[in-house]
Formats: C-alpha cells, structure tokens, sequence
C-alpha cells in the first residue's frame, strides 16, 4: 500500500525496495528504516547526493555522517580494522554499532560525509536498510531522519511530520525495533572509547572486548549530537522529576508513584524493561509534545544497560536551548 502526503511517497514491500534502491542510484537522498531509527540515506560516494542530506536536514556541516555498509568487504574498502574493530564487527554486525576507524588510502567516501577527518564512523546496520545497501551495492552515508536538533523518528509517519515536503521518498518498515541510535565507539591504539552511548549496552561492548571502555570526548570531533541540546521537542524537559507541575505533561518509567498528567501521560514500559523503554522513547516524547504541554516531566529511569542511552538523549532533550544548531 502506497500512500502520497506532501511530496514525499510512503512506500513498503518489494515495490518500496527497488524505488529505494533506484532513487539512491540516481542520487537522491531516501528515508529509511534501520533497526535503531529511520536513516535519511545518500550514495556515500555521491557529494551531491550527500549535499542533499544536510540541505534536507538543516545540519550544520561539521558533523560527520555514520557510512552504512552491506558486508565486511565492503567495510574493509573503506576503513582499516584492527583485531579489536574486527572482533567488534564479528559480535555486533549487523546491529547498532558504529565503529570510527581510519580511513583507508584510496576509499571513494566522499569528503562531506567525512567532514575531512582521516577517520570514518562505520556501521552494518539491520533489516531493511542492510538490504537496500546490498542491492545498490554501494555504501550509505545516513544521519538520522529528523531536522538537525529534533527528536529522531522512529516511524515513517514521524519522519514525513518532519522532513516529508523535503525528501522525494519514505521507506516504511513498520516502527523501529531498537528505537535509539547506535552506540559509536572508536578505536585508539587497542582502546575502546565510548563517543555515545545507544542500542548495544556498554557492559555487552566491555564483554567481547574484555576492558573497561575509555570515556569522554578525545579530540574536537565531539560525537553525535555532542552538542549540548539535541533530540529537542518543542516542550521543555525536566527530567527525574518526582511530583507533576500544573502545564505538564507526564513521561513516566515502571511503576511510579506520580499520577498521570491531565494533559497526556506515556509510560516507557510499565513493566520496567528498559529494551521497550529505548523503543518507545522518540513516538513517546513527539506524542506528549504534540498535547501541547509547555513542559515534559519524566520520571527517574535506571542508568545501566541501554538506561544510559536513554537518559543521554533526555539530557540533551532538556539541555537549555541557546545552542544555534539545535534552534530549528
Ligand atoms: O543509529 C544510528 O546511528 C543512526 C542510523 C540512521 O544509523 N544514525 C545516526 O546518525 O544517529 P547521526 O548522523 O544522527 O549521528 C552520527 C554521529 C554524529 O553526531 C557524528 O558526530 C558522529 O556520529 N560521527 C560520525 N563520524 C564520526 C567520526 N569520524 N568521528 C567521530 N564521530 C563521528
Ligand atoms: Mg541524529
């Protein structure tokens, strides 16, 4: 079933596919669905195509964009692994890791994507995504499909709220199954740095690798949205919040001890499970901004396991918003 809103196609199933692919080969910039969230792809080795995703989105330039490959040959064209960016491909590829590694001499990523840094930010993503690439037999560069500072979409739908009347095509695979952004980590002389934390949990990168991962920013490249606000609703965001204010709308985790909000109420998972709480957190955010609170309260959520992923995106969601990117 197809449907046209605005200027972008909503397309799924086996005719969506080949578009998609057809569409990317003729340079065009097409949404779709990874399993962390839904991507706004360009041919990585197509400048112009590429242009068309910072056009799309508004991003300011500096930001690198994460390459998307089909297979390990494909990767290793690109980028130089070592033993321990092998070792992490062959635990988590294809799934939410992306891994900033050098650029290998003669790769044919265009410089935008890369922002002229020596290094690139790979991934092997799932499902559907990982099947476009394999049939345009090319790389593709994708940031998140939302305008540069927004929350990210994890449905077709939110994506054509936000960037339909810019793209010509949206790919829908159903809501995605993760629902936060990879976690990046770069390699640096045989140590693991974790730039942001996101779908694979820090403790199951710290198993396969056997040492605790290096922490904090290293160099200029602040990683994903380093920048202070980022993942911004229109609302305000106060976070841990123990007791509901009059204007606010309730963003709550497991059984909490708050009543619901007059105005709208979402619970991550009632049962506490903080794989469905990642899942929910971009569709839950957008619902309860769009009740037309002036503030979202949320409840304290866990800090362990894809918890820290969680309450790095509602800190950026809460961050002040003076910073110029994320005032869109
Ligand atoms: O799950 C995801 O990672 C999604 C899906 C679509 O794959 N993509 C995503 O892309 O979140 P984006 O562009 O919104 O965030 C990518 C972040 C950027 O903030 C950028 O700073 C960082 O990755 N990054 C990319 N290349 C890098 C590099 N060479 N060094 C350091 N950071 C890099
Ligand atoms: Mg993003």
């Amino acid at each position: 079933m197809n449907r046209k809103i605005g200027l972008a196609d909503i397309v799924k199933g086996e005719a969506g596919l080949s578009r998609a692919v057809e569409l990317l080969a003729a340079g065009e910039a097409v949404a779709l669905p990874t399993e962390t969230v839904y991507g706004l792809a360009a041919d990585a080795t197509n400048g112009k195509a590429v242009a068309k995703i910072f056009e799309a989105k508004g991003r300011p330039r500096f930001n690198p964009l994460i390459v998307h490959v089909a297979d390990m040959k494909m990767a290793a064209d690109i980028a130089i692994f070592d033993s321990l960016s092998r070792k992490l491909a062959a635990a988590f590829w294809p799934g939410p890791l992306t891994i900033v590694l050098p650029l290998r001499i003669g790769h044919k990523i265009h410089p935008l994507v890369s922002a002229g840094l020596d290094t690139v930010g790979l991934r092997m993503p799932d499902g559907l995504a990982h099947e476009v690439i394999g049939r345009l037999d090319r790389p593709l560069a994708a940031p998140s499909a939302n305008s540069s500072g927004r929350i990210s979409a994890t449905t077709a739908v939110a994506v054509e709220a936000d960037l339909g009347g810019k793209i010509p095509l949206i790919l829908d695979g159903g809501p995605t199954s993760v629902g936060v952004e990879s976690t990046i980590v770069k390699i640096e002389d045989g140590m693991v740095r974790l730039l942001r934390p996101g779908g694979v949990s820090v403790e199951d990168i710290e198993a396969v690798v056997n040492t605790p991962l290096l922490r904090g920013a290293s160099e200029k490249i602040e990683a994903p949205g380093m920048l202070a606000s980022h993942y911004a609703p229109s609302a305000a965001v106060r976070l841990d919040a123990t007791a509901l204010m009059p204007g606010e709308a309730l963003l709550a985790f497991g059984s909490f001890a708050i009543s619901g909000s007059p105005l709208a109420t979402r619970n991550l998972s009632p049962s506490g499970d903080l794989r469905e709480a990642a899942a929910n957190l971009f569709s839950h955010l957008a619902e309860l901004d769009a009740s037309g609170a002036s503030t979202i309260a949320v409840t304290p959520i866990p800090r362990h396991g894809l918890g820290e992923a969680i309450n790095d995106r509602l800190a950026r969601a809460a961050a002040p918003r003076d910073n110029p990117a994320a005032a869109k």
